[in-house]
């Protein structure tokens, strides 16, 4: 067993955030491949999330909608370092669970399609990541074919987050005829060569100015120039403005061809910060050598048939953990035993036996924990509330079938325990008809699957005409209600939230009452 400090000092576990398409899938593979875990071939991520043994009712359903429910993280060696990749569930499984991973994450690593720049789903990503205050970089992607001026998307950047962009690497070549980077740190031109179907890593050279000009002639001096400039006008990486949030390095490549994989992933070593004290909810911290800890930002239940359990995901704050240590969930007190810790896979499960702060945990059968719980060994803690994210879908459910209603009300109260839907009830049919709200409609379906399937309660869902929530209070709640196209609902721990039928409708309001409150939550979109 190793020192915690030392072995938390070699891990960098951040998540990729990205809008579907943009290469979250494809970089993710290349990473791999330059980490030595694919052997010499890239292929196998795909290969392998392709794969699905047929054998529990939760892959039935990831099979039959082609989604991936299951996710968690990857880990990986390169250089000396351990890298935890956390994995961020995609277009149509985005779900609060996607947000909810940054809470585990140090860093994160923005992927941007060089052809589109910002899209809305990682401007919400973006969101979260500020506000739970994680330092990001920006992988530019896809420069092997045409797309935006590198000096535009800088400006996006800028103008959109409200961040400095400070380039890493530059590109030399038109987009769609990318020729190699220049490293803004050395000054050096590096070209790469492309290999059949980016299924190898890219061969390097180093050439120097004059051999540049002959290769690359123009594009090599323009480009030369520019990055020139971006370094005498001081426009190049910071570690302490990037960790405190103010500036993003920016990669430029391609995670097809494998161009600039690389220094991007020398980034992730160099500049993602390793795990440190993890703050409490008190303001004080947990030390990295201080008996072990974990934060619980994900469960994942009903995988499994036969053995229906539920796994919780964990991110090791403190100490060492070592499979079949008993720890505590904080919110209940209660104890459990770790015999059956695991690491993920996407469906490729492998027991783990010693973990340190920054790995990626899956308990089997951890079931007195919830989102956002600490489990600990010996010294109690608690970490500070994972923020309610803004639900954008709101659906009205009831049971079929009125003798089945005490299954029901149990899988309902479950569900929302385990933060997998918000439940919304008022005070006419509470329990009867709650109102479930989500960020993702995929939300939805795994609510009605469990229900059926978990609790045996088959059930049925209307919509309803919100599109946009706000936290209210009780003061304002009597006059909310009163309007049209608003209705006040209250959350089980007690939170208010208004519901509107349109964001135009939602401004109008706070416009005309400026009094009430309407409190804006993490990731509603947009930023302001
Ligand atoms: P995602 O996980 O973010 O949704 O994106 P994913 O990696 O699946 O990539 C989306 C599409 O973009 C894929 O094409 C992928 O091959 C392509 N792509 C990813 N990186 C690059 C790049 O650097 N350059 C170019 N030109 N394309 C890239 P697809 O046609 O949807 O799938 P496939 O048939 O290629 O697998």
């Amino acid at each position: 067993m190793s020192d915690p400090i030392a072995e938390a000092a070699r891990r960098r576990t951040f998540a990729i955030i990205s809008h579907p398409d943009a290469g979250k899938t494809t970089l993710t593979e290349k990473f791999l491949l330059y980490g030595g875990a694919l052997g010499k071939e890239a292929g196998t991520v795909k290969a392998r999330a392709g794969r699905r043994a047929a054998t529990s009712d939760w892959m039935e359903m990831e099979q039959q909608r082609g989604i991936s429910i299951t996710s968690a993280a990857l880990q990986f060696g390169y250089r000396d370092c351990v890298i935890n990749l956390l994995d961020t569930p995609g277009h149509r499984d985005f779900s609060e669970d996607t947000y909810r991973v940054l809470a585990a994450a140090d860093a994160a690593v923005m992927v941007l399609d060089a052809g589109k720049g910002i899209e809305k789903q990682t401007l919400k990503l973006f969101e979260v990541c500020r506000e739970r205050e994680i330092p990001f970089m920006i992988f530019i992607n896809k420069w092997d074919r045409p797309g935006k001026d590198p000096l535009e998307l800088l400006d996006e950047i800028e103008e959109t987050l409200v961040v400095e962009p400070t380039p890493v690497t530059w590109p030399v070549g038109i987009p769609g005829d990318f020729r190699g980077l220049i490293h803004q740190d050395t000054g050096e031109y590096t070209r790469f060569e492309r290999t059949a179907r980016g299924a190898t890593m890219a061969p390097e050279t180093i050439v120097d100015p004059s051999e540049a000009e002959k290769l690359d002639g123009e594009w090599w001096s323009s480009a030369q120039e520019e990055a020139e400039l971006l370094r005498e006008v001081g426009q190049v990486v910071n570690k302490e403005t990037f960790l405190a949030g103010m500036s993003t390095p920016v990669f430029f490549g391609s995670a097809m061809t494998n161009f600039g994989i690389r220094f991007l992933l020398d980034g992730v070593v160099d500049l993602i910060p390793p795990p440190s004290a993890r703050l409490l909810a008190d303001g004080d911290h947990r030390k990295l050598d201080e008996p072990f800890s974990g934060l619980v930002f994900k469960m994942q239940a009903g995988m499994d048939k036969s053995h229906r359990d539920r796994i919780a995901f964990v991110r090791v704050c403190s100490g060492v953990f070592e499979r079949g240590l008993i720890a505590t969930a904080a919110a209940s007190g209660r104890q459990f035993s770790t015999k059956y810790a695991q690491t993920l896979f996407g469906q490729d499960r492998d027991t783990v036996d010693v973990a340190y702060p920054g790995d990626i945990l899956g308990l089997v059968n951890a079931n007195d924990v919830r989102v956002g719980d600490a489990v600990y060994v010996n010294k109690p803690c608690e970490f500070p509330a994972l923020p309610a994210f803004a639900p954008e879908h709101f659906m009205r459910i009831r049971v079929k079938d009125t003798s089945k209603f005490k299954q029901f009300r149990k899988g309902i109260a479950q569900l929302d325990e385990e933060g997998a839907i918000q439940v919304l009830r008022d005070d006419y049919l509470g329990d009867q008809a709650p109102v479930l709200a989500a960020v993702g409609q995929l939300q939805f379906e795994v609510a009605t699957f469990r229900l059926e399937n978990e609790f045996g309660a088959p059930v049925e869902l209307s919509n309803t005409p919100f599109t946009i929530a706000r936290k209210t209070n009780a003061e304002s709640t009597e006059q909310l209600q009163a309007m049209q196209g608003v209705d006040v609902l209250k959350r089980a721990d007690g939170t208010l939230l208004a519901l509107f039928e349109s964001r135009y409708w939602m401004d109008r309001v706070i416009a005309d009452f400026p009094d009430l409150m309407l409190e804006r939550m993490v990731a509603e979109g947009g930023l302001g």
